[in-house]
């Protein structure tokens, strides 16, 4: 079959996305349905009706955009990723696994391919925790690791509720409904920039994923107490912010302390109230992300900050609430699928590297219900999550060959 993509038409699709836009370009933030997520999510459900494919969407605005396959019954064979981007991060993560699993449906029809098992694309909601402190939203509610009432039970930080922003996004459909039937999909394959620099220093452009990193999450709420900067003496303070600020070194010392590269944790957020150079800061909130591809030692990482929360806390006579968000084990792509996107790469001559991935993907979650697997491209530079993140056209449409030809192989499969 000679495939062909269109690099024109995918950079068409990453500019127009990358205008729907809460910041200054280059960089982008797209929160989950705010006005610049709905916008993005207009456009690519009409690319989705001029390419032919049969759109559904689910109560927390997961969309599907089916081609039908000659067997309709087989359980289908999906790609996709997100379109949400955290506060001022770039134009690439998530949304080239979206705009490359349509343009590489795209391609296969041009090419007059006739799917067996029917191929979809699929937009998730809110792969990022930025609104609601979860990542992975929509991907875990399809496949029922959040039920409707753990869904309902969340909120942003400024207390409104997910089901009142996503019924007012326009998403009505009952909760009971997202979480997918069993044997829904054959196979998942997400396409996705790298993100990190293993695939430009060794100079390769695919790269395979053969396992993804377990992620973790703690919100810690320490309070102590206020008074004035001028008239409260050092030794009577009980100063929140100075109890957060020994966390946030005891959290990378529990990271640096397994001795593992593999290890990461990261203190991302962290506020202080009231908030004035004048008063002592009596509230301090700080989320923790930790992460490792061995499950033991992240769950070990986690234990040795919970310990340092509870010792910090008592020598500094403050209190404190600790939220544990998430806690995910890491996943292990199937290596059928992966052995499938080889072959590929060894086809049509892409030289690939088979790696694991540090970051998570709605993979993690899809990779519980069907046998999965992730292309990966190389990002500049290894940077993501920032403005400057960049991946070339040429090498996206690389990865999108790819991503076609292994839909191809696994909806004959
Ligand atoms: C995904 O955005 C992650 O934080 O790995
Ligand atoms: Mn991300
Ligand atoms: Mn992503």
């Amino acid at each position: 079959m000679e495939l062909i993509i269109d690099a024109q038409a995918l950079g068409a699709d990453l500019d127009a996305l990358a205008a729907y836009s809460d910041d200054e370009p280059p960089g982008v933030t797209r929160l989950v349905y705010g006005p610049a997520d709905l916008r993005a999510r207009a456009y690519l459900r009409q690319q989705c009706d001029e390419a032919g494919l049969v759109v559904r969407e689910d109560g927390l605005g997961n969309l599907f955009a089916r081609w039908p396959g000659s067997d309709p019954d087989l359980p289908a064979v999906a790609s996709g990723s997100h379109i949400d981007a955290l506060p001022h991060a770039g134009r690439f993560d998530g949304t080239v696994g979206v705009v490359g699993a349509l343009e590489a449906l795209r391609a296969l029809r041009r090419a007059g391919f006739q799917p067996r098992r029917s191929l979809e694309m699929i937009l998730f909601t809110s792969e990022e925790p930025t609104r609601f402190g979860l990542g992975c939203l929509g991907s875990r509610a399809m496949i029922g690791a959040l039920t409707p009432d753990q869904l309902r039970q969340l909120r942003d930080g400024q207390g409104r509720s997910l089901d009142e922003w996503r019924t007012s996004a326009g998403f009505t459909a009952p909760l009971e409904v997202v979480a997918l039937a069993p044997g829904a999909y054959g196979a998942f394959v997400e396409l996705h920039i790298e993100q990190g620099p293993l695939l430009e220093v060794e100079g390769l452009p695919i790269g395979v994923v053969r396992a993804i990193a377990a992620p973790a999450a703690l919100r810690v709420v320490i309070r102590g107490q206020s008074g004035h900067a001028g008239s409260v003496l050092m030794l009577e303070r009980r100063d929140a912010l100075l109890a957060g600020a020994e966390l946030a070194l005891a959290v990378e010392a529990a990271a640096l302390g397994t001795g593992s590269r593999d290890t990461v944790a990261t203190t991302g957020i962290f506020t202080i109230g009231p908030g004035a150079v004048n008063a002592i800061p009596n509230v301090a909130t700080l989320e923790i992300d930790v992460r490792d591809i061995d499950l033991e030692r992240r769950d070990q990482v986690l234990q040795a900050i919970k310990a340092s929360t509870e010792a910090i806390c008592a020598r500094r006579h403050v209190t404190y609430d600790l939220i544990e968000l998430n806690a995910d084990p890491p996943a292990t792509c199937d290596p059928a699928v992966v052995e499938t996107i080889i072959k590929v790469c060894d086809r049509i001559g892409l030289p690939r590297l088979i790696m694991i991935s540090r970051a998570y993907h709605d993979s993690l979650f899809m990779a519980r219900i069907c046998p999965t697997a992730m292309i990966f491209i190389p990002s500049r530079g290894g940077i993501s999550h920032r403005s400057d993140e960049y991946s070339d056209l040429d090498q996206i449409g690389q990865g999108v060959a790819v991503l076609a030809h292994s839909l191809a192989a696994l909806s004959h499969a």
